[in-house]
């Protein structure tokens, strides 16, 4: 939607505005530092492009913000602050779709789609016909109502004819347009169908954090997105990182002599709604002649599902001229200009058969249900993880019981629900333990939580567990200390701690079976490497409750020794970027406790880094710069390379933005070359210009 030109000028003037700051702000630019946010906006959340770093965007975030909070009367309703701020939601008031929503027919299987396709031609008396194919995108569906280019109402499907008005939420969803341009086009009113997801790395996220907290996970993102949705809390909303494809026009009033001018196909029209700033299926989309061409597609674009952000459940086949769909109209059910093609459910029916309570590195004790092995979603599932006696309760799960499971994407499989038609009088209760099934110490559930614990820090389960965690990969990644055989060392009495593993006889595993005399080099060598891992997976490996990977990180660059941890109060951590109070807490009473510093101490003593070994840049001709190699290089590898900046001085960046001085292009360098030469600030150099530069 933006031209080369245009976002030259968007860089240019985005990098003005971040020298001056709030100094330059005023009643009469206001608007070009919003087409700016809304620029890079697009770029991040429509495009996935973005041109700037997050921390560039709220700076020029921040200067709107701070002037609109000074001159309230200047905020305007689609103002990029507007996005946030807007409370509580009292209810969803119930509202008529403008058009009803209807449903799409389902198809199998190629005979399915034949069968359609012989329809639409007998139909439209046509032999041959072109068809559009896109995702079907498995969120909770949406219509959007603009106005005079305004976004007015987002509504839920409801039962097609009415709705939940859900705006504050919608407004909460940044690819979707506050406002957008429809009267370029003569549109005063329009509605848009399209579909809100929960992308699956923000799904996984959001599962784990349930989880951390005590809470059962949810089945699928489809769930995720719909539930979100229904939040009364927008800050809550915002942070469930939602995201929106819109894929249909159902409405529109334009003047009848410009309607041509709108849209002639499907295609046409989704290109409209990108160019106004929407995220339409444009890149994902094909267009083809025939039923034929159509089943070769579906069938190989199911092998890709996998490798897709988001979940898809099939792809919708439509008739790609808009005439035509209109000549062909609707059932009451659904068109008869578009037909759904059904990937492979990711979904099975099993019994449940028994439960076995797992204790977890925190003493959590999990019951998991073993189940009659089923295939779905392309692995066999035996076990499956049932959370906590709250989760056994809501889902009212019975031994015996027949459940329908999911696993979608690679996320862990769940239990769907239980069909309850199917009990037959045999069911039993599920009946949880009162003693650690592991040490028998009594189990304690802290008022605050679902979870029932061990609280005896000595209980073998937990202890095994936590070694497991230390040496898993990312943490201090011993590899050929895999979990099966930490198992056996431990129920052999070879490994009995974390410390006991940089002191036990490796040469001992001589003669057993599975280690010949290289295998025993190559482990006694991989816990040798892994004495000299980074902080910050150390920190991360002492398996801190709530400390994870990315707050293992942030702490590790605050501190030079692990040691220092120790004095710091909760105010302190609290003081922390991504360290909360429950993790400062947690930290806190961790670095208290005398049993802990023993171990970190024995752990030092056999050798293990506890510095902060992160090299510290020394001076160079490179101070100061910043750097990014993409492509391949011809005489240098890239770890090479790159050392070499760093031992110059020089920082090495992980993307293209205007933080970046020096972009070295190797060969077939792709799209982070492209990118930077949108950027005029970033100099575009040779492998050899940069070996240059290294010796002047
Ligand atoms: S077109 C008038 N296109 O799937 C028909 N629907 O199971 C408009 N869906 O009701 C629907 N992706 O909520 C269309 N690319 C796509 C879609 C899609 C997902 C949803 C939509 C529909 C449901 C039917």
């Amino acid at each position: 939607m933006y031209s080369k030109e245009t976002i030259q000028q968007f860089q240019a003037n985005s990098s003005a505005w971040l020298k001056a700051g709030s100094k330059k702000i005023n009643k009469d630019n206001i608007e070009e530092l919003r087409s700016i946010l809304r620029f890079h906006e697009h770029r991040y959340y429509v495009e996935n492009d973005p041109l700037v770093s997050d921390f560039e965007y709220d700076q020029l975030y921040s200067i709107l913000d701070q002037f609109e909070k000074e001159h309230p009367n200047l905020v305007t309703k689609d103002s990029p602050t507007q996005r946030v701020g807007a409370g509580l939601i009292k209810d969803f008031p119930k509202t008529p779709h403008l058009v009803p929503m209807l449903s799409l027919e389902n198809s199998y299987n190629a005979e399915d789609l034949i069968d359609w396709d012989r329809k639409v031609k007998e139909l439209s008396a046509l032999d041959q016909v072109t068809y559009s194919i896109e995702p079907k995108f498995d969120g909770a569906s949406i219509s959007l109502v603009y106005e005079n280019d305004l976004l007015v109402r987002g509504v839920t499907r409801g039962d097609g004819e009415i709705g939940d008005d859900i705006t504050p939420n919608i407004q909460q969803i940044k690819s979707i347009p506050l406002s957008a341009d429809f009267s370029k086009h003569h549109i005063q009113q329009i509605e848009i169908r399209g579909e809100v997801l929960m992308n699956k790395n923000n799904f996984k996220r959001y599962n784990e954090t349930l989880m951390e907290e005590g809470f059962p996970p949810l089945a699928n993102p489809r769930n995720a997105a719909a539930g979100s949705l229904r939040i009364k809390d927008t800050a809550i909303v915002a942070k469930r990182n939602l995201e929106g494809f819109l894929y249909h026009v159902s409405f529109i009033t334009v003047a009848e002599d410009r309607k041509k001018e709108i849209a002639h196909t499907h295609t046409e029209m989704l290109q409209l709604l990108w160019n106004l700033g929407f995220r339409s299926p444009v890149k994902e989309m094909k267009v083809v002649q025939g039923i034929e061409a159509v089943i070769k597609e579906v069938t190989a674009f199911e092998q890709t599902r996998d490798s897709l952000p988001y979940e898809i459940d099939g792809m919708v086949i439509k008739v790609n001229d808009l005439a035509l769909q209109e000549k062909l109209g609707m059932t009451s059910h659904h068109p008869r200009w578009a037909i759904a093609f059904k990937f492979k459910a990711r979904q099975a029916t099993s019994t449940l058969l028994s439960v076995d309570f797992q204790v977890g590195r925190t003493g959590a004790v999990t019951p998991v249900a073993k189940i009659q092995p089923v295939h779905v979603g392309g692995v066999t599932v035996s076990s499956i993880s049932i959370h906590n006696k709250d989760y056994i309760k809501e889902k009212d799960l019975q031994i015996g019981d027949r459940i329908l499971i999911e696993r979608s994407g690679d996320v862990i499989p769940q239990i769907v629900k239980v069909l309850t038609d199917g009990r037959d009088g045999k069911q039993k209760p599920i009946v949880f333990p009162t003693q650690c099934p592991a040490c028998e110490h009594p189990l304690f559930k802290p008022a605050d939580e679902a979870v029932w614990r061990c609280t005896n820090i000595n209980c073998t389960a937990q202890v095994l567990e936590r070694i497991i965690h230390f040496v898993s990969k990312d943490a201090m990644d011993i590899r050929g200390l895999g979990e099966a055989n930490i198992r056996k060392f431990y129920e052999m009495g070879l490994i009995t701690s974390i410390p006991s593993i940089y002191s036990f006889d490796v040469t001992s595993l001589n003669n057993m079976e599975g280690f010949g005399a290289k295998s025993i080099t190559n482990l006694r060598q991989a816990i040798e490497n892994s004495k000299q891992q980074p902080l910050h997976r150390l920190l991360y490996a002492l398996g801190i409750r709530y400390v994870g990977e990315t707050t293992a990180k942030t702490i590790a660059q605050k501190i030079d020794n692990l040691f220092q941890m120790g004095e710091f109060t909760e105010e302190q951590l609290q003081q922390l970027e991504d360290v909360g109070t429950k993790v400062a807490a947690s930290i806190y009473h961790f670095f208290q406790n005398k049993d802990n510093l023993i171990m970190l101490r024995e752990l030092e003593a056999l050798g293990v880094q506890m510095q902060n070994n992160t090299p510290v840049i020394t001076e160079g001709n490179l101070s100061g710069k910043t750097f990014l190699f993409t492509g391949t290089l011809s005489r240098l590898k890239r770890s090479e390379a790159e050392a070499m900046v760093e031992k110059n001085g020089g920082k090495i960046l992980s993307g293209v933005s205007s933080k970046l001085d020096y972009l070295i292009a190797g060969e077939e360098a792709g799209s982070k070359l492209e990118k930077a030469k949108k950027i005029p600030s970033i100099k575009i150099i040779t492998e050899e210009d940069f070996e240059k530069m290294l010796s002047t």
